[in-house]
């Protein structure tokens, strides 16, 4: 994504030129006082019916503002080539995302106030330099004085010693309240001093092991890929990479060459919504429920990544394009990185009789982008494979979140992951969107569950499994959990089409890591992020229904998304289909996450069902046996 004068593809994210443009108009026909700062400049994605149609219809992107003199968020569209606002509004009762510059002037207020100082002082930290405060959103928990407001709850830290560490020792009890509207402190939430831990292991050590030899991968003829502006070819996949300051990495028009004619799969795919509730109900902790998409959004804090170090292999990266709260087009370069990787052997024979062997090794095509907001860092990863199955998973890293605990108290709600420094129990909640279109635009949806059939006539041994798949027909029945006891999967069908042995094509969806929310579904939290409690939806495809919990949950009472949504009922019997599914990592960290955190893993499959006739990896070249052991 480098500054296009000229976008290619009406898919292509906004350019530095278009960034700024739509600033200028807002600012000139937005109506807005000159304190009202940007939250997303970003493209206004053209409908794919119009796409369908080869239209391109005009570039447009999608503006919010926040204006702090009015307390109001604005949003609307900004016809580039005309200069026009398309529908620009207040929109009324929300509040938008916390940007970087708020959350940074946020905590530097808080740590200027006297009230903070002075709570600082008693618990014997004089010098502020190293002291952390994180503006988080406060969230909505009926509080009367906050309704409305903008508020923000912070959460202290010490930095340590070796200075590598922001989040060594947390300063516990400790609350600042932001009116990040007015920027001031509103009150201080103190719930006693507790004493700070004691230093800890730096995070860059001095003594490092020695015996690692390099490992380098070599494609000397290249990669297997090609890249045009931002559409990607890799082994019959095709692809369009695409950014959001709030989504991050966007997939569109995913699609599968099959005897020379893409099958398209996928018109959009994200990781659109994403909570980590806290389980401590104690002192301000309840307030620690990050909905890290939809409150401080994931793009704007993607990395530049490093070749050999976040990325190994030949590396193509795509940059992007946000702004900053002037609307100020900002880079990140190397934003988004894709490569291969070999994964093993892909399918395998040994013929017993004539000894001969046929094995394929497996490559796959790695697209990812790298998050690091606040303490936590999290990566995106996409994986296309050579069988036509695409992977999902999440690499979580970074400092797990601590909290201060008196040394003789027992950990509640958590344990003990360094002396002085206890973790409690979270979950990161993920809700990946995918438009679909298997194989054309008109879908449906069915579960497959298996059954054991009762012992008896016709099943004498008691080994007899019977596959049931019973179509989700409407949106209410399409709101479904994962269930071991009957190997539970879902299938996006398309009925119009059908495979060599006469059934409808299908893709279907394989969970993987999962569980269940913990929070009462009447929770504020609980209502806040709704899409939680099911691990699949399916929802007709509608304009603007793209984050499931809503478009603005920052300090939001809750109800919106898919919950409201999907009250409508609308059927998904041969319809434009959206997918989404919620992955939930259930995290007690360990020790071993302290002071930071190996990657954790998480994934989930889309694999073909029945989408081909046959292996269609069954023409993947054998490789040359040349790195042999002998
Ligand atoms: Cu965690």
């Amino acid at each position: 994504m480098s500054d296009q004068a000229q976008f290619l593809h009406p898919l292509d994210p906004l350019g530095s030129a278009e960034i700024a443009r739509a600033a200028e108009v807002v600012r000139v026909h937005g109506g807005l006082s000159g304190q009202a700062w940007f939250e997303t400049i970003a493209l206004q994605e053209p409908e794919k019916a119009d796409l369908a149609r080869n239209e391109s219809p005009p570039r447009r992107a999608f503006v919010c503002c926040y204006d702090p003199e009015s307390g109001q968020t604005w949003d609307g569209a900004v016809n580039l080539a005309e200069g026009k606002l398309e529908g620009w509004h207040h929109a009324d009762g929300f509040q938008a995302r916390i940007v970087s510059e708020e959350f940074a002037m946020g905590g530097a207020v808080a740590k200027a106030d006297p009230r903070v100082i002075a709570a600082l002082a008693l618990r014997g930290i004089t010098d502020l330099k190293d002291v952390l405060i994180e503006c988080w959103s406060a969230g909505n928990f009926g509080i009367a004085a906050e309704q409305g407001e903008r508020i923000a709850y912070c959460h202290c830290f010490l930095r340590n010693k070796a200075g590598d560490n922001p989040y060594e020792k947390p300063i516990a009890n400790l609350h600042p309240v932001v009116d990040l509207r007015r920027m001031k402190v509103v009150r201080v939430d103190d719930f006693g001093a507790v004493p700070l831990p004691p230093d800890g292991k730096r995070l860059r050590q001095e003594v490092l092991r020695t015996d690692l030899k390099p490992l380098e991968i070599s494609q000397p003829d290249g990669p297997s890929f090609t890249v045009e502006g931002n559409l990607v070819r890799w082994q019959k996949w095709q692809l369009r990479v695409g950014f959001h300051v709030r989504e991050g990495l966007i997939l569109h028009m995913i699609g599968y060459e099959d005897e020379g004619k893409l099958r398209p799969i996928m018109h959009r795919a994200s990781m659109a919504e994403m909570v980590v509730p806290y389980g401590d109900p104690r002192g301000g902790a309840f307030r620690r429920n990050a909905f890290d998409t939809g409150e401080y959004g994931v793009g704007q804090y993607l990395d530049s990544l490093t070749l050999g170090c976040d990325c190994l292999g030949h590396i193509h990266y795509f940059d992007a394009w946000h702004h900053d709260w002037h609307g100020k087009p900002k880079q990140i370069r190397n934003a988004i990185c894709m490569h291969e990787e070999d994964y093993g052997i892909l399918w395998k024979h040994t013929d017993p009789v004539r000894g001969t062997v046929t094995v394929r090794r497996s490559r796959r095509l790695v697209v990812s982008a790298i998050s690091n907001i606040g303490n936590y860092v999290y990566g995106f990863f996409w994986y296309f494979y050579q069988d036509g199955s695409i992977g999902v998973e999440i690499k979580a890293t970074g400092i797990p979140h601590g909290t201060g605990a008196r040394p003789e108290a027992p950990a509640e709600y958590g344990v003990r992951i360094a002396p002085g420094v206890e973790a409690h129990v979270h979950q990161h909640v993920f809700s990946f969107r995918f438009d679909m279109c298997v194989d054309g635009e008109r879908n449906a949806v069915s579960e497959v569950n298996f059954a054991a059939v009762p012992m008896g006539e016709g099943n004498p041994h008691g080994n007899a499994i019977r596959i049931i798949e019973n179509q989700l027909g409407s949106e209410s029945q399409a709101q479904r959990n994962m269930d071991l006891a009957t190997a539970r999967y879902w299938r996006v069908i398309n009925p119009n089409k059908f495979n060599g042995l006469g059934e409808p094509v299908a893709y279907k969806l394989v969970p993987g890591t999962n569980a269940l929310p913990f929070n009462h579904p009447d929770s504020p939290v609980g209502r806040r992020a709704g899409f939680m409690y099911k691990h699949f939806w399916a929802t007709q495809y509608a304009k603007g229904e793209l984050y499931p919990a809503g478009w603005y949950p920052n300090l939001h009472e809750g109800g919106d998304g898919l919950p409201r949504w999907t009250e409508k009922d609308r059927s998904l019997d041969n319809e434009n289909i959206v997918v989404w599914y919620t992955m939930n990592y259930h995290h007690l960290p360990r020790p071993e996450d302290w002071p930071v955190q190996p990657c954790i893993y998480a994934s989930f499959h889309w694999m073909p069902s029945g989408f081909f006739d046959t292996n269609p990896a069954l023409d993947v070249p054998s490789s040359t046996p040349k790195h042999c052991c002998d």
